[in-house]
């Protein structure tokens, strides 16, 4: 089948955060050309009308086709107690955290969150995530079971912690090792399904355990790695305390073979000089993580780091996040953004949101844009969908004024439709 969506269509020839706007395309009267799962073509309506006469065609009329959203940093296990009152990151942990992890050695109950937590997701337009899951293999199967039955691209991996967690919640670095293999062995590369080795964070491994996951990661060198860097200033001088021998944060890792291309790291907010050239010279990925950072009271992420030339994604942190929407993650953005006098022009937000987390997965030449032969996982966003946002539009010349009060103001209401591997999803 050969499908035709016409709509406005938006992606990237190029990098806004190098080129500007220009980075960006736009065709008003556009249209996205979808067969076996790929995008074939993007062009004007008129021209792939002519050119595909028997497609079928969708009419989204005004509404944006744009690559699906993709979330760079989440945890799945947290959905149910996200917007939990009061506490920083070490006693949101300990208080919301791992009592809620700790659940997830029930297949039915790890199940039940997948399911919940990806039909949220897709309802909000995000079409993949990179997700933590928590220590135990079950709740790894769980979400790649769930995003398989829904065609989707994912990443995810066993959250390993061998001190500093609740009895219940710990593995041990040998223990972390073995399942970690044998959940990579099992996942990754099944479908579209991407296997993370995933330390949780310095504070709840051991070096032992840290240089366990180095071994496996050297193993399995096409493997993303991912973990928190530099998140609150007690936690870094917690680190301290734990890891006497390491140069700073990033050394805990580096020191133990987690520091190379496909190092995707959580946070990175507080970040001394030398932390920032390491990253930049390694090819290491960083994820921006706007709404957790103010939620839980971190800290102003530095977007001057893209122009150092690393690798920054956008994610919602789901549930240190406080939304499910990349919509809302890039209004946040663009707060923080304006907080460190860094204004994000709304092509350089919708960037970080779609090809930016891409570039950050080290998936870009499979999604998070559309070009002929990308995987066809797209969102379709209203840009009048609220009354509110509706006479904000109303006057807008140029798209970056019809898209940015969408940005600003929109939440799940927005999305119009979402496609996955070339075909409609299901709306919960
Ligand atoms: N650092 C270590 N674990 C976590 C987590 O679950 N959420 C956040 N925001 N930071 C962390
Ligand atoms: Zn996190």
């Amino acid at each position: 089948m050969t499908d035709l969506l016409l709509g406005q269509v938006l992606s990237f020839t190029a990098d806004p955060f190098l080129e500007g706007e220009a980075a960006a395309r736009h065709e008003s009267h556009g249209a996205v050309l979808v067969e076996d799962g790929r995008i074939a073509a993007v062009g004007s309506a008129e021209a792939l009308r002519a050119a595909h006469p028997r497609a079928r065609v969708t009419d989204y009329g005004q509404a944006l086709i744009s690559a699906g959203f993709i979330d760079a940093h989440v945890h799945y296990p947290q959905t149910a107690i996200i917007a939990s009152w009061g506490k920083r990151l070490i006693d949101w942990l300990e208080t919301y955290t791992f009592p809620e992890e700790m659940r997830f050695g029930d297949p039915a109950y790890a199940a039940e969150i997948s399911g919940r937590y990806l039909d949220l997701t897709l309802a909000h337009g995000t079409t993949t995530v990179c997700s933590y899951a928590t220590i135990h293999p079950e709740s790894v199967d769980a979400f790649f079971e769930a995003a398989a039955a829904r065609g989707l691209r994912a990443y995810a991996g066993k959250t390993c912690m061998d001190r500093n967690a609740p009895e219940g919640l710990r593995d041990t670095a040998e223990s972390a090792y073995a399942d970690s293999k044998r959940l990579l062995e099992r996942w990754h590369g099944q479908g579209r399904l991407s296997y993370v080795i995933t330390p949780r964070f310095s504070p709840t491994s051991t070096p032992e355990q840290l240089a366990a996951l180095g071994a496996l990661w050297r193993e399995h060198p096409d493997c993303l790695m991912q973990t928190h860097l530099s998140e609150q200033l007690d936690e870094i001088e917690w680190v301290k305390a734990l890891h006497p021998q390491a140069r700073d944060y990033l050394d805990t890792y580096e020191a133990q073979g987690l520091l190379r291309e496909g190092a995707v790291f959580g946070h990175a907010i507080h970040l001394a000089p030398r932390e920032r050239a390491r990253l930049a010279e390694a090819g290491a990925s960083l994820v921006h993580c706007p709404t957790s950072n103010t939620f839980i009271g971190s800290g102003l992420f530095d977007m001057g780091l893209v122009a150092e030339g690393i690798r920054v994604g956008l994610a919602t942190d789901t549930g240190g996040g406080s939304s499910f929407s990349m919509l809302r993650t890039m209004a946040a953005a663009y707060e923080i953004g304006q907080l460190r006098g860094q204004a994000l022009h709304p092509a350089q937000l919708w960037w970080l949101a779609t090809a930016g987390s891409a570039r950050a997965l080290r998936a870009e030449d499979r999604i998070g844009n559309l070009a002929p032969g990308m995987e066809a996982d797209l969102v379709v966003v209203d840009l009048a969908s609220t009354p509110a946002i509706a006479q904000a539009t109303g006057r807008a010349e140029t798209i970056w004024q019809a898209l940015f009060p969408t940005i600003m103001m929109g939440d799940d209401r927005a999305i119009r439709a979402v496609w996955v591997n070339g075909a409609p999803a299901p709306r919960g």
